[in-house]
């Protein structure tokens, strides 16, 4: 692998000059109308190309439960699986904020176990705030990250971890009541101490008034433009996810179609022998190769 050539001259040199961006830079975004933007990396790779195109904000998200590990929603991955991830985004990051998302059943048993798995994100994979999903529920948790130091990104809406409770991944807050208790949610993780929102799934209208009224910020998916900025999940991005894409996701490139590709050349030349070819091989220097073959001559089948 040429590592050399891994980033482009003028990342690179984009890179250099970029300040670290840290969650008074989103709050001066809101503040100045400018968007935010953020996208969820899984591993080195791919989290440093993002953070080579000046995204702000990176999300471990828990959503590499179905789009790396391959299981069918969220709920099945765990905090060992999701530290591993975090470690390998940080290593690859030296702008953006990397945010790690907490596992289902890392923070709903008791407050002190969540506090004790955010510590963990921060303290052994290098995260710099942890996303909770729920609202006035998570209010005590919020209050107790926040006071051990934890910033809280909340998330609010069509939360993937009630999935079963939601009866499925539906949009949320369709109601007058539902809207208003998303509202409230989202006031009352302000208060507590969140530092921004995750709007998933809900109405236009609904999360362009709760951005209206938060002075932090939000960030939408599937909600509608008049967020303070927008995330996807990475591949869905690239069209590497294997399901059809949601209303709300724009494919901007189809990586399923050049890996595929790609893969499917390597296969035909390997079986044609057409790779590797004379100039993709070593040699030994010619004295050498004399002094090999003359000692361990090939015997041919009779
Ligand atoms: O896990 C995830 O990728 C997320 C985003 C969809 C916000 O929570």
């Amino acid at each position: 692998m040429s590592v050399t050539n891994f980033c482009s001259a003028d990342a690179h040199n984009a890179s250099a000059v970029r300040a670290k961006v840290t969650f008074q830079t989103l709050q001066e975004k809101k503040q100045s109308g400018r968007p935010i933007t953020a996208l969820t990396a899984y591993d080195y790779s791919t989290a440093r190309l993002v953070d080579e195109t000046g995204m702000d904000l990176i999300l471990v998200g828990d959503s590499l439960a179905q789009v790396v590990l391959g299981y069918d929603s969220t709920l099945p991955v765990t905090m060992e699986e999701m530290l591993h991830h975090t470690r390998a985004v940080r290593r690859a990051v030296k702008h953006a904020i990397v945010v790690a998302d907490m596992p289902y059943g890392s923070y709903q048993v008791s407050v002190q176990e969540g506090v004790a798995n955010a510590a963990r994100f921060m303290k052994e994979a290098g995260a710099e705030a942890v996303k909770i999903e729920g609202g006035a529920n998570r209010v005590e948790l919020v209050e107790r990250l926040t006071d051990a130091e934890i910033p809280v990104v909340g998330h609010l809406g069509l939360t993937p971890q009630s999935v079963h409770r939601m009866g499925g991944y539906k949009v949320q807050g369709k109601s007058m009541a539902a809207a208003d208790a998303l509202l409230k949610d989202a006031l009352a993780l302000e208060e507590a101490g969140a530092v921004a929102i995750v709007l998933e799934g809900m109405p236009r209208e609904v999360a362009q008034h709760i951005t209206r009224r938060l002075n932090i910020p939000t960030i939408g998916i599937g909600a509608g433009p008049d967020c303070d900025g927008q995330i996807l999940v990475f591949h869905d991005l690239v069209n590497l996810s294997f399901s059809k894409p949601a209303k709300f996701v724009r494919q901007y490139g189809d990586a399923a179609g050049l890996f595929r590709s790609a893969v499917e050349g390597y296969l035909h030349d390997v079986e044609k022998r057409e790779f590797p070819a004379e100039s993709e091989s070593y040699h030994l220097p010619k004295e050498t190769r004399a002094a090999f073959e003359a000692a361990s001559p090939i015997r041919r089948k009779a």
